[in-house]
């Protein structure tokens, strides 16, 4: 999709209304504010292109919001922006920081700030039994053997699931897989909780619970959805399209602006700009 003015503008305007502990990443520059972490989040000027092909575009954030919600269309680049806040993926252009933090640089510093889920546990897991995928992260982040082995049986014994630890991860369901991302994720505590739609494929149940631990959580969580009643009640919100920030600011606002797109382009018979 290409940028029009138009985006820009709403993008421009979006930015200033920016609510709270909140700042555009150009008057970090206008302050000459230096490298220390005055945000928990922050990307400055954020690009990526892939084979001269933009996917994202310009992305600044610079906020301590403790519920932070992007939505986005399908193909708007939530799942790369994702990739990019995670530090698994390098940006072309501009930096990303999270508790002051280059997560692609200091990989095993990222370990600790910045945790993903996504939405297939199996692009996730690595590993054959519960016990080891969750060893894994905790043994990157330095942990020596003992308290690897302590730590995982503490993990499982808090979601009453020891008796998972020598289980085959393909025995499980899907929803038992995401609960062993989420655990692998919890076990290491970061700092950010990068929830890349990680519901999509849960039952009702499922996901409820899954949610409900997520909320009780004591850490920042990025939720990335393209439905706007999951983040409206968030503090903070990023509206992508085409890679780009459409809006961003008081996650009620951009869920409202987004949802309000979102109906007029489906009651649209114009099909061809589905999918961005
Ligand atoms: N590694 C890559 N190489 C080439 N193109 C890519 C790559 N990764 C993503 N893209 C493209 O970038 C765009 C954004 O993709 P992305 O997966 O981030 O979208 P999304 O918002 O997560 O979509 P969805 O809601 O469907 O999950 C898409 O057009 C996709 O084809
Ligand atoms: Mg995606």
């Amino acid at each position: 999709m290409v940028a029009s003015a138009r985006d820009d503008n709403v993008s421009y305007f979006s930015l200033l209304r920016c609510a709270g502990r909140c700042r555009t990443t150009s008057l970090s520059k206008v302050l000459n504010i230096g490298p220390s972490p005055a945000f928990l989040i922050e990307l400055d000027a954020v690009d990526l292109s892939v084979d001269g092909r933009d996917i994202l575009r310009g992305i600044s954030l610079a906020t301590d919001a403790r519920r932070l919600g992007i939505l986005g269309r399908n193909g708007s680049g939530k799942t790369t922006l994702a990739r990019v806040l995670a530090g698994l993926q390098k940006p072309t252009g501009g930096r990303v920081r999270i508790a002051g933090i280059d997560v692609v640089r200091d990989r095993r510093g990222a370990l600790g700030a910045v945790g993903i889920l996504f939405q297939n546990p199996d692009h996730q897991i690595i590993f054959p039994t519960v016990g080891e995928e969750i060893s894994f992260g905790l043994a990157q982040m330095g942990m020596i053997k003992s308290e690897v082995r302590n730590h995982v049986a503490q993990t499982l014994a808090r979601f009453g699931k020891l008796a998972w630890l020598e289980a085959a991860i393909h025995q499980l369901s899907q929803g038992q897989r995401q609960l062993v991302c989420l655990m692998a994720v919890l076990a290491m505590n970061p700092k950010v909780i990068i929830l890349d739609e990680p519901f999509a494929g849960l039952d009702i149940p499922t996901a409820m619970h899954l949610s409900r631990v997520l909320a009780h959580a004591n850490c920042t969580l990025v939720h990335i959805t393209h439905d706007p009643r999951v983040i409206a009640l968030y503090d903070h919100a990023l509206w992508i399209e085409g890679g780009a920030i459409a809006m961003q600011g008081p996650a009620a606002q951009v869920a409202q602006a987004f949802e309000t797109a979102m109906i007029e382009l489906g009651e649209r018979d114009d099909l061809t700009d589905l999918t961005g």
